[in-house]
């Protein structure tokens, strides 16, 4: 794992000397290609032969701007997190039973990514070493050398294999790029490539656009850790083998989770069931016929925008919201201006979070049935099984969906119609599921008040002392008022 020594050529000297020296010409330069050791892991030597780059690189770990993006506040210059459970309190009773019900924050910039594993709560590293899987480019390494211990280890041990001077290193040059010729490619072909095989994808065919899209999608995406008898992870693997490449949908994905018990990963404590989790799906929403997707853009487009420097012309590696780039990415193809565009965002996202608090309540509430049915049976009263198993099956279809826009970070943006659509489906599962269970509770002579307490108080207080270090300024509102009429 020692780095190798970095291949110098004269071509590279004069690369990076060119940027000096060209830099009054007006017109766009080229970049130059320089080999650079594919073994590489460390970024300043990439950055010797590209500086632009790795500057841009290095400026993730910066915090960004503030006010700029109405649901993506990040981390802001206090160190303040942002969480999704006391933004969406429903999500502190669906995940409680694990890491997720206890620390779930916004993301922040590529540089922290591995720091900020080590700084959440433990809780959210119990799966072991399999966590460093989209954390550090060492993860292929590590699983082509330890094998099935890789996944199963506990955590610090795993973290501990990773040189000392790179274990706080995220995603680096390495995870995107071949050092031969700088083009594109996927380190972690041991899970993505597999994914992509799985749908009958030919990942030897794959085009320069295709590629601006499936280098995030090493990471981008929803996975199953696969579990053993004794709950230890044996594997990851993303549930996409009943989609196609350029369609992945929910209903794809869902099927995978409930075709197979060792994705289930974990204990949801309202409802005592085993269940998948669905995580960050932002490949799978927008490559399932987006406007954008269909317009042939790739998530590159958007976020590693070209921007010039000098010279030059480079792809931004300062990857963040564009909201927060003043759509700058955006005006090339939009000619309405960035506030008009904005306000279209904003527009797309008020909605999904609308329907998404509606969908998360509708499915909290069920939830919090099953919680009333199971004590019943426990006292000893007739629930009709059949009932059951429909209601149980249903709540699971709006569970999946509900976290499925939950857990994608664009709030709906990278694909408005389809956000809506599963939201819509997910309001129509949990629903049906209520009816069901209302039903079967009546017919056992239990009685059930007309609305709900979901106890979300209870929730969000069992996060302990966690919560302490979320924002102080932002305010955990009343659930029960914020939320009334749901
Ligand atoms: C090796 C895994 C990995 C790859 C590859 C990756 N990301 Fe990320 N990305 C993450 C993680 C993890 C976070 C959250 C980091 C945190 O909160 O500490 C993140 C955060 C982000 C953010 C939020 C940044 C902010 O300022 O809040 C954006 C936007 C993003 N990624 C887009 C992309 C795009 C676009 C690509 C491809 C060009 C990509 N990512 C490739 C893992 C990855
Ligand atoms: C058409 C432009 C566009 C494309 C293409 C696109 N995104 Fe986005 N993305 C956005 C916008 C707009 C947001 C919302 C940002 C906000 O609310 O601040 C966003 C949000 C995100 C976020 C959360 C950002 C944050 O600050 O927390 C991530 C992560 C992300 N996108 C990753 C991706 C990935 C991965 C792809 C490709 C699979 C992709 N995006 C494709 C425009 C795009
Ligand atoms: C998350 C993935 C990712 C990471 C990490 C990454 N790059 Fe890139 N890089 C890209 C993408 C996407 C492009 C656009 C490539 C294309 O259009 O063919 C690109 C393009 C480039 C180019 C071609 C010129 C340009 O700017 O378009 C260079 C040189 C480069 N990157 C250097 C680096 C260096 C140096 C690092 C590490 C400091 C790095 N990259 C890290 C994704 C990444
Ligand atoms: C390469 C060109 C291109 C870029 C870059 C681009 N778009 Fe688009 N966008 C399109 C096309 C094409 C459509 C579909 C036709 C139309 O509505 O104009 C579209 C549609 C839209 C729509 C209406 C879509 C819907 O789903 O209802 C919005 C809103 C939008 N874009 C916002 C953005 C934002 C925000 C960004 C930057 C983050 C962006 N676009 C970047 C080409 C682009």
């Amino acid at each position: 794992m020692k780095n190798k020594t970095f291949l110098l050529t004269a071509g590279m000297i004069l690369a990076a000397a060119g940027i000096a020296l060209v830099s009054c010409s007006k017109k766009a330069e080229p970049f130059k290609t320089a080999k650079i050791d594919p073994n590489d892991y460390e970024p300043s030597n990439w950055g010797k032969v590209y500086p632009l780059q790795h500057e841009l690189w290095e400026k993730t770990k910066e915090p960004t701007a503030e006010g700029k993006s109405r649901y993506k506040k990040g981390f802001d210059a206090d160190k303040v997190t942002y969480d999704k459970l006391s933004e969406f309190p429903y999500m502190a009773l669906l995940f409680n039973g694990w890491g997720f019900g206890i620390e779930y924050n916004e993301p922040r910039g590529h540089y922290h990514m591995l720091k900020d594993v080590l700084e959440i709560d433990a809780s959210r590293r119990k799966a072991g070493g399999v966590c460093l899987t989209c954390k550090t480019p060492y993860a292929r390494e590590l699983q082509t050398k330890y094998g099935k211990d890789y996944f199963s280890k506990a955590f610090a041990e795993i973290h501990a294999l990773i040189p000392k001077n790179h274990s706080e290193l995220g995603v680096a040059c390495i995870s995107c790029h071949d050092g031969e010729d700088m083009s594109l490619k996927i380190l972690n072909d041991f899970t993505l490539g597999n994914a992509l095989r799985a749908m009958g994808a030919d990942t030897a065919k794959l085009s320069r656009q295709d590629m601006r899209s499936l280098v995030c999608a090493q990471c981008h995406v929803t996975y199953s850790i696969i579990k053993d008898r004794d709950m230890k992870s044996v594997g990851v693997v993303f549930p996409w083998k009943n989609g196609k490449h350029g369609k992945i949908t929910i209903e794809d994905i869902i099927k995978t989770i409930k075709e197979d018990p060792s994705l289930l990963e974990w204990k949801q404590v309202v409802t005592g069931f085993k269940i998948g989790f669905i995580r960050h799906p932002e490949y799978e929403l927008f490559s399932n016929d987006s406007v954008h997707w269909k317009a042939g853009l790739a998530c590159a487009d958007c976020h590693m925008p070209y921007v010039r420097s000098g010279s030059y012309k480079i792809s931004d590696h300062r990857v963040m919201s564009p909201l927060k780039k003043d759509l700058k990415a955006c005006i090339v193809c939009h000619t309405e201006g960035a506030d008009w565009l904005r306000q279209r965002v904003y527009s797309i996202q008020d909605r999904t979070a609308s329907l998404m608090l509606r969908a998360g309540y509708a499915t909290a509430t069920a939830a919090k049935l099953f919680e009333i049915t199971h004590k019943g049976m426990e006292e000893g009263k007739r629930i009709d099984k059949s009932v059951y198993e429909k209601a149980k099956d249903y709540y699971l279809e709006a569970f999946y969906r509900t976290t499925f826009v939950g857990a994608e970070n664009s709030m709906g943006f990278h694909n408005p119609q389809e956000a809506m659509r599963i939201l819509g489906d997910a309001v129509a599962f949990a629903n049906r599921s209520e009816i069901l269970l209302r039903h079967a509770l009546a017919k056992a002579a239990i009685d059930v008040p007309e609305k709900i307490d979901l106890e979300l108080k209870k929730y969000l207080n069992d996060r302990g002392e966690k919560k302490l270090k979320f924002n102080p300024k932002f305010e955990i509102k009343d659930p029960f008022k914020t939320h009334e009429r749901f």
